[in-house]
């Protein structure tokens, strides 16, 4: 079957219709500098600014008269405006294009996406310190290549992640600053022929700065891959925390028991709870990825300046603030209810040969070189497993056989000193736990001030 109606192709009303706050915002200031500078009569600016008044009312009220003959938001506005006040209308797109225009629209956008997504990233933050708290005590196994490698208290894990989202927030207040410069005056591409105040509207639109280069500033899309990237960066953590969030709550694991409202059951097998919202927010993340790479593909072949390709930046940013949001919000709730099987942690700290680099420490400690300490321990762990033992099992006698630095005292070596003895900063001992999540109390304080 064909269709040879592609009226629809370049239409992106469906989806940039979320700009009209920002598009109508944008065109205040605009037509506001317009009166101050003698280009626009003040008359006919304020009837502008009444029309644009009474059309975001419209909007919002849900009864605007969308057409997609007109392609995008700008055009539906801007045509409505005839509607409303009949010719003068036409004199807002004065020293304006829609190349400017759209893109002010997309930077006044990404300035607010941006803030709420750190907000997001605050409470995620907030919840993770709540669970240390909580758990300050709770003794685990750390793991390397899912292999039990160190005991850790439970704290020091949720603060690994509380890190991870602190440079996260950087990147994405950093990905804000370069949203905020102010690109209208670059008109199509040159600039425009009248004498503007272009850092009136900067500032009345809040912006720090305006941009420097007209051909740059509606040809620029790096704002967008830098949320993009960040937004990425910060999915990867959460698909990490997603993840451990499914081995952890498997009966092989059984460490934590997510609450009801994250899981789902089978429709077959009763028994099953199935960890579906940990799954989508790893499986989210591949869309995330996706935007950044389609993006960075859109870009990277456009001639200066302004190309349509550059419409498919909307999808791709929306799509990525609305999964980057709603993951960071289901991945708080998701902590903060989950209960952790404390006794189950803590038999898996001890269980197997977690203690072995401390065995070796022990001897490091008397004098005998890492390596070879290293050697004496993997043959007194093997002994105790063909013994069916653990190393602690394992008797004074067994010890001194492998190597005459062992005294009475390696027998008191356990999962407490083990954690307590990595006392340095960064450590997993009780006390640098205590001043770390002290610390990251008072950065969230400061992040509320
Ligand atoms: N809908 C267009 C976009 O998002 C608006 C800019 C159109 N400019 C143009 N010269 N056709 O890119």
């Amino acid at each position: 079957m064909s269709n040879n109606d592609h009226s629809n192709y370049t239409v992106s009303l469906h989806y940039d219709r979320r700009l009209y706050k920002y598009d109508v915002a944008g065109s205040m200031a605009h037509v506001r500098m317009l009166a101050a500078q003698g280009i626009l009569p003040r008359g006919d600016a304020d009837s502008i600014v009444a029309g644009l008044r009474q059309i975001r009312n419209e909007i919002e009220n849900g009864n605007f008269p969308w057409r997609d003959d007109l392609e995008d938001i700008h055009m539906n506005i801007e045509r409505r405006l005839f509607d409303k006040i009949g010719d003068v209308a036409g004199k807002l797109h004065t020293a304006r294009s829609r190349n400017d225009q759209v893109s002010l629209d997309m930077r006044l956008y990404s300035k607010e996406a941006v803030i709420s997504l750190v907000g997001a990233v605050h409470d995620l933050r907030q919840v993770l310190i709540d669970k240390a708290v909580t758990h300050a005590k709770t003794i685990m196994p750390g793991y390397t290549h899912v292999q039990r490698a160190q005991p850790v208290y439970f704290a020091h894990h949720m603060l690994a992640y509380f890190s991870m989202l602190g440079r996260d927030r950087e990147r994405l207040l950093q990905a804000q600053t370069r949203a905020d410069v102010m690109p209208l005056g670059s008109g199509a591409l040159a600039g425009v022929p009248y004498p503007i105040d272009r850092e009136m509207v900067a500032r009345e639109l809040g912006f720090a700065d305006i941009s420097t280069n007209s051909m740059d500033a509606v040809s620029d899309r790096d704002f967008v891959l830098d949320i993009l990237s960040a937004a990425s960066t910060c999915m990867v953590h959460l698909s990490r925390l997603a993840e451990e969030l499914v081995l952890w709550s498997s009966k092989e694991f059984g460490f934590i028991r997510l609450h009801d409202d994250y899981t789902t059951g089978s429709s077959m097998m009763p028994q099953k709870r199935n960890p579906d919202f940990a799954e989508l927010a790893r499986g989210k993340t591949g869309r995330v990825f996706g935007h950044l790479f389609a993006m960075l593909t859109v870009m990277k072949g456009l001639p200066l300046t302004y190309d349509r390709d550059m419409q498919e930046d909307k999808e791709a940013l929306f799509d990525t603030v609305d999964v980057l949001q709603s993951t960071l919000s289901v991945m708080a709730g998701m902590v903060s209810t989950m209960e952790l099987n404390v006794d189950r942690l803590r038999e898996a700290a001890e269980d197997g040969n977690v203690l072995a680099t401390d065995i070796a420490d022990y001897l490091v400690v008397r004098g005998m070189p890492f390596r070879e300490a290293h050697g004496v321990v993997a043959s007194l762990s093997e002994r105790a497993s063909s013994e069916g033992k653990k190393l602690h099992e394992l008797s004074l006698g067994t010890y001194r056989n492998h190597s005459t630095l062992f005294e009475k005292d390696v027998l008191s070596i356990d999962v407490t000193t083990s954690l307590e003895a990595r006392d340095v900063p960064g450590g997993t001992a009780s006390g640098r736990v205590a001043s770390a999540l002290k610390a990251a109390m008072s950065d969230l304080e400061a992040e509320s001030d």
